[in-house]
């Protein structure tokens, strides 16, 4: 369970990223996260796994602050959550093996990851987790040989082996064709029902949030101004709150 109280964040230039913002999120929910640039969807994916400090209120996953955890309880709520970025944030020169492998570093520290001294375990669930996003004939190739498509199940393959509970993926498709962008959501649903695995993903596309989510949030100016099931999540509600609709994003207004 993921719980946000009256959550704030203000970056140093005085911008506000967030407001108040309150919510929970319950095990095994597919949450999308929706709203135009510069809502604030970004910066909640950040403040749940404190990314970044928030400036006021309190956000528990499983009963604990990680708004106050520090150290090695901080690293223990980490090691649940798995990240998963537009940019697939992957080493580019290693072996997609390695690069899931990566998913382990949480367990074991950063020295025996520097030195690739992984146990046979890790290598069993590192393979487990190319099988689950149909990857395993690549686990010796390079990571940048792969299509973007592939990169992004090798990212979540890698949230696979870290054996995370939550996932957040901010803008997973945004850099993706509508046939890989179908692969890639059809991948974190799957997972999400066969491991009940929570799922809290930003999308700037009304219609990608509707057909896989079970539960859509709405953010503008850092607030939420809409929570709840896809069938309320009409065109015409959504116009009501923006003005606008949520189908006409330029590309370029993704990135911010
Ligand atoms: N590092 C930062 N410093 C200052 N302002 C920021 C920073 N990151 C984001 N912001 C601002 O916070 C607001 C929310 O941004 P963001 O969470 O990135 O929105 P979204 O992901 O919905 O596009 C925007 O006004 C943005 O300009
Ligand atoms: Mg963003």
């Amino acid at each position: 369970m993921i719980k946000l109280q009256n959550v704030s964040k203000i970056y140093p230039n005085q911008t506000k990223g967030l407001n108040q913002v309150s919510l929970t999120v319950e095990q095994g929910e597919f949450v999308a996260i929706v709203g135009l640039s510069g809502a604030g969807k970004s910066t909640l994916l950040r403040a749940i796994n404190r990314l970044h400090d928030i400036t006021e209120g309190n956000i528990e996953i499983h009963g604990a602050s990680i708004t106050k955890a520090e150290g090695k309880a901080l690293r223990s709520i980490r090691r649940d959550i798995g990240m998963i970025f537009q940019g697939f944030n992957l080493v580019k020169r290693s072996s997609v093996l390695r690069n899931v492998l990566a998913g382990r570093v949480g367990h074991h520290g950063t020295l025996r990851t520097i030195l690739g001294l992984f146990p046979k375990t890790d290598e069993d669930l590192a393979f487990e987790a190319l099988a689950r996003v149909n990857l395993l004939e690549k686990a010796y190739s390079r990571a940048d040989e792969l299509s973007g498509g592939q990169q992004q199940r090798v990212a979540i393959a890698r949230v696979l082996a870290q054996e995370a509970k939550i996932i957040l993926a901010d803008e997973p498709v945004a850099s993706l064709d509508p046939l890989t962008t179908k692969q890639v959501m059809d991948d974190l649903q799957r997972i999400n029902q066969e491991l009940k695995i929570t799922t809290i993903i930003n999308l700037h596309d009304i219609d990608l949030a509707r057909a896989y989510a079970t539960r859509i949030i709405g953010l503008r100016a850092g607030e939420v101004v809409f929570d709840g099931p896809v069938a309320e999540a009409t065109d015409e509600r959504f116009m009501e709150i923006y003005g606008r609709s949520l189908r006409e994003l330029a590309p370029q207004e993704i990135e911010a």
